[in-house]
């Protein structure tokens, strides 16, 4: 394990191991994981996998010891947990025991009294701090917000995007955990995130798509930025199994088609 200091893009500067993520062919790509407290954007098209990549994290993270949380915007997480039995490593003591913890973030708005449609710089910070709270009150190491587009939905200025960002990066680096953002991308759409200030927060950028091979659509992943660590940038194919993820290099010949 890497344990040198070393400075994350938010300025914090924490001891540096690795969450290993649980998925074998994702932390081979990464040369063994994603630096701690790293906050990472996984950002596709609808359908590429990016809520089964992050419960997979989730679960993977739970079974080794590691507590984690899974903020869910638009899925509702009592139908989320019906899909969760789709895979064969899903136990449900796991949400039982508290060792995955999934929340409705409608919720924490609704508690919050957040039920205008653009939030204000108050609003926003008071949402931050929620969410650092849940963090800190219940130990995760792992957390997902799925999806920072429907959150960002609701912040209209860039600057104001930045600043959610950074506070909830340093809070979140500073409680040592390592956190996945999903990103809905259009199809063909050349930046990241809604905004484009986003993957220059970050300190990680996913990116899942589609691609074609004789006539079939398959998913693919690549790494498109990762700091504290040296990573392949290759493009791997991505099979969701019912044991979980499982890439395998993406063969030269094949067309990408968007993301
Ligand atoms: N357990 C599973 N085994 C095999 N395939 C699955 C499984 N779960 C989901 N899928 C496939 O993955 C697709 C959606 O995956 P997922 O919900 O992770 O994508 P997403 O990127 O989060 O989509 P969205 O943008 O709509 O939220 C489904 O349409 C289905 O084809
Ligand atoms: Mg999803």
């Amino acid at each position: 394990m890497d344990t040198a200091a070393a400075s994350s893009g938010t300025g914090a500067v924490v001891a540096r191991g690795r969450t290993v993520t649980g998925i074998e062919g994702l932390d081979n790509i990464l040369n063994g994981g994603i630096p701690r407290g790293s906050m990472v954007l996984l950002a596709g098209a609808v359908g590429t996998g990016k809520t089964t990549l992050s419960l997979e994290y989730l679960i993977r993270g739970a079974e080794s010891g590691e507590r984690s949380l899974f903020l869910s915007v638009t899925e509702h997480t009592a139908k989320l947990v019906e899909n969760l039995a789709t895979f064969e490593f899903f136990r449900s003591e796991l949400v039982e025991s508290g060792a995955l913890v999934l929340v409705d973030l409608p919720d924490i708005y609704t508690r919050l009294g957040l039920d205008r449609e653009e939030l204000s710089s108050e609003e926003i910070f008071l949402l931050t701090k929620a969410i650092l709270d849940l963090v800190a009150e219940t130990g995760v190491k792992r957390c997902v917000l799925d999806s920072l587009t429907s959150v960002v939905y609701r912040i209209h200025r860039d600057e104001q995007i930045r600043d959610f960002l950074l506070t909830l990066s340093r809070g979140l680096n500073r409680l040592g955990c390592t956190t996945l953002l999903t990103s809905e991308l259009a199809s063909g759409q050349a930046r990241y995130s809604t905004h484009g200030v986003e993957e220059a927060i970050v300190d990680g950028v996913i990116l899942l798509g589609n691609a074609s091979r004789r006539g079939d659509i398959l998913r693919v992943l690549q790494v498109v930025k990762m700091r504290g660590t040296s990573h392949s940038r290759a493009q791997y194919v991505m099979e969701l199994t019912p044991i979980g993820l499982l890439m395998a290099p993406h063969l030269k010949g094949n067309s990408p088609e968007g993301t």
